[in-house]
């Protein structure tokens, strides 16, 4: 299948390492100029670099997703690189757990500034881009975990709201061709989460309650961000689809 992302300049925040960079990847071999935006400038430019010596065209720009005058400069530079932008995948994102008694305000504010605020800035400044253009593709990385998980109060609540953000924007831009869906992985195996205390039990017991029975992979996400952000999925908006190998159904 053709995905038609030739000549596209996508932006893929959050995308150093992990599910970001997988999917930034996978958009450049599909033909997308991909601009790598993250915090860590270092692993942005170090991942780029890997994508321009495969022959992809990527390019770093550091810098933190819930402070404005960064998004600013994110996209100002997008412009001047490759001349426009009609992808934008909101991934930046990590949980700072705890049960409530003992969750600080300082991991609430994190959580939801990088999740939420950070989403809605790049949205927000990609969107008259998209509607000049009449055409874009908003892929927000939501998570299981927005159905609910002990101990991630602060994450499960703003992964439920980037569905509520991924729908109230899908409705408000439908009639210029822009498409804002979601994407909720599963248990994916990053360095986010084998950071985690008790990995080795958590990936035992995801395994273990998963129809198909492996932790899921970064390109597993990957090719369900690039069908979304396609050509192929121009009628689609508004949706979250979740991959999990089956563990949502169960
Ligand atoms: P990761 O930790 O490997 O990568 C996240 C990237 O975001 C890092 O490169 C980090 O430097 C960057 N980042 C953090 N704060 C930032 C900021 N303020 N501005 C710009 N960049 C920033 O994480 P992973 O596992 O690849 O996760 C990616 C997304 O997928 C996150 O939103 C995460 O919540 C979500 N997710 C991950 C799952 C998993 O099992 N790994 C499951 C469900 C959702």
């Amino acid at each position: 299948m053709d995905l038609g992302l030739e000549n596209k300049v996508a932006i893929v925040t959050g995308a150093a390492r992990g599910i970001g960079a997988a999917t930034a990847r996978r958009l450049a071999a599909e033909g997308a100029s991909v601009v790598i935006a993250d915090i860590n400038g270092e692993g942005a430019a170090a991942t780029a670099a890997a994508m321009q010596a495969d022959g992809l065209k990527a390019h770093a720009v550091a810098g933190d997703i819930t402070v404005a005058a960064d998004v600013d400069r994110l996209m100002a530079e997008t412009l001047e690189r490759f001349g426009g932008v009609h992808i934008l995948v909101n991934n930046a994102g990590f949980p700072r757990d705890g049960r409530l008694t003992k969750l600080t305000e300082t991991d609430w504010d994190l959580v939801v500034d990088v999740i939420l605020k950070g989403a809605f800035l790049a949205s927000k400044a990609v969107m008259p881009h998209m509607i000049e253009q009449r055409w874009g593709r908003i892929v927000n990385i939501s998570s299981r975990a927005h159905l609910g998980n002990p101990g991630q109060a602060n994450y499960s609540a703003a992964k439920a709201g980037i569905i509520g953000l991924t729908r109230a924007l899908s409705l408000e831009e439908g009639r210029y061709e822009i498409t804002v869906n979601a994407v909720a992985p599963g248990f994916i195996e990053t360095e986010m989460v084998q950071e985690l205390p008790h990995y080795a039990q958590i990936k035992e017991r995801v395994v273990r309650g998963t129809p198909i029975p492996r932790v899921g992979r970064p390109d597993d996400i990957a090719d369900a961000v690039a069908f979304l952000a396609s050509e192929r999925a121009g009628f689609i908006s508004g949706e979250t689809l979740h991959v999990t190998g089956g563990r949502y159904a169960s």
